[in-house]
């Protein structure tokens, strides 16, 4: 099973969450790759419009992982960018993760959580875990793998 995770982060927060996603499922013995969406200009932290530049193609992988930030109270425009533009997931199965600052999933987690959901859903993906990783879990990394262990029998 190749596994490929697809996730953007601004400051680095999501791509550690991923690096330990990656070393939870390799354990797991699960195939993975990671590839991180970026920008052209800078990962577009301002209003400017957003020009991708490495836009992985989902059709390599046989299930896959997304992660990405909350921006805003809201989906990372980056990640929304990338999707929109996505091509079918083919009923794939994907987990999918956000990472937040704030301690409450009201504080845009829960939010982006839907929004990345509905999109994988809109491009025919099949969503079969969700998580929100909020600053308080990221300290504690051991929490992290133990929530992504309990997710692996999902591929
Ligand atoms: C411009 C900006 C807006 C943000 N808005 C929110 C927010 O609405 N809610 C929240 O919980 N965290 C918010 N954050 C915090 C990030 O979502 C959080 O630090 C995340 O882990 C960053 O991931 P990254 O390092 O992969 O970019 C914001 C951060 C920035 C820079």
């Amino acid at each position: 099973m190749h596994i490929g995770m697809i996730i953007q982060s601004y400051s680095g927060n999501t791509l550690d969450v991923a690096n330990l996603y990656k070393q939870v499922l390799e354990k797991n013995n699960h195939h993975v790759t990671l590839e991180v969406i970026t920008t052209k200009n800078k990962n577009a932290q301002g209003n400017e419009p957003i020009e991708l530049n490495h836009t992985p193609d989902p059709s390599l992988y046989d299930c896959l992982i997304f992660g990405a930030p909350v921006k805003g109270l809201s989906l990372s425009p980056i990640m929304i960018a990338y999707l929109t533009k996505m091509p079918s997931l083919k009923k794939k199965k994907a987990g999918i993760f956000i990472t937040e600052y704030l301690p409450f999933a009201w504080m845009g987690g829960a939010k982006s959580l839907d929004q990345l959901s509905q999109l994988i859903e809109e491009h025919q993906g099949t969503v079969v875990y969700k998580h929100v990783i909020n600053l308080e879990t990221r300290r504690q990394p051991e929490k992290i793998i133990e929530l992504i262990a309990r997710c692996t029998d999902d591929f």
